[in-house]
């Protein structure tokens, strides 16, 4: 099935590894323009040269810390001046970040700003050009809702679904649509970290109907769809990737 997207332009954030990058590389060799940001330049570079072997369009890369107060300005302005104009945004970056039932404000603090703040100032940098064009996708990877324990960045993760919603409302009539991807439990680094080989077999055994924990490419599949000309009617919603995991139908 053809995407539509070859041609178009798009910013990435957490581009290095896990999600951003699967979805770097695919919107890459579905022909679009990639201003990939991340703030490991080895991983960064190697990137690069993979999508250049896989024949699809090198993408722009940009270090940056995404925590500095300055990072989505800074970011907004140099995608714009390399890319020209951003037909896509994909709010990514991130990590885990499992706390006591009491956190450190600094932990809190911390999590907030990467996983919701800087998405949500990252995106009002580029509206203002997405409503001149009055055209534009956004998608926003979020995380589950379902934990038992605490885990900050879940909960940044929830705020960014809500305030999703509401830009949708907003953006809709510029032609302008605002979609966030719920992962389930997704082999990256990020989620390595807590799950020896024998407990990931025995939670996807008890809890993923699929059996196993997804890859990040299932993620980029349903990331390049939602952001291409094929989603057209489709925004305000939350898409989820997680094998069956979630425990409710609603
Ligand atoms: N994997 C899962 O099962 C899962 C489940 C739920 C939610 N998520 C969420 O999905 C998103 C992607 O996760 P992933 O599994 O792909 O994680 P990952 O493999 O750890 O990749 C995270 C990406 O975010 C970037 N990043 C982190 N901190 C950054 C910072 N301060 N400045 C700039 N970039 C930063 C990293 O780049 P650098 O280190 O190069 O800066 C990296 O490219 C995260 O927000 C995560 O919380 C993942």
């Amino acid at each position: 099935m053809d995407l539509y997207l070859n041609g178009k332009t798009a910013v990435v954030t957490g581009a290095s590894q896990g999600f951003g990058r699967a979805i770097t590389k695919e919107l890459a060799t579905e022909g679009v323009k990639v201003f990939a940001t991340a703030r490991n330049e080895d991983l960064l570079d190697s990137l690069k040269a993979e999508i250049r072997k896989a024949g699809g369009i090198e993408p722009v890369t940009f270090i940056q810390d995404f925590v500095a107060a300055d990072a989505p300005e800074k970011i907004a302005a140099a995608a714009l001046s390399s890319l020209g104009q951003v037909d896509i945004l994909v709010n990514n970056a991130g990590r885990s970040r499992p706390l006591d039932v009491i956190g450190s404000e600094e932990e809190w603090a911390a999590s907030m700003t990467l996983d919701f703040d800087r998405h949500r100032q990252l995106t009002q940098q580029l509206l203002p050009q997405f409503m001149e064009r009055k055209q534009g996708s956004i998608l926003n990877i979020t995380s589950t809702y379902e934990l038992k324990m605490i885990n900050a960045s879940a909960v940044a993760k929830a705020a960014i679904v809500v305030w999703s919603k509401q830009l949708s409302g907003q953006l809709g009539r510029y032609g302008i649509r605002v979609n966030s991807l719920q992962p389930g439990l997704i082999d990256t680094e990020n989620i390595r970290r807590f799950f020896t080989a024998e407990q990931r077999k025995e939670h996807a055994e008890r809890e993923i109907p699929l059996g196993d924990f997804g890859e990040a490419q299932d993620i980029a599949n349903m990331a390049a769809f939602l952001v291409s000309p094929r989603a057209k009617y489709i925004t305000g919603t939350v898409a989820v990737v997680d094998g069956g995991g979630r425990h409710y139908a609603f």
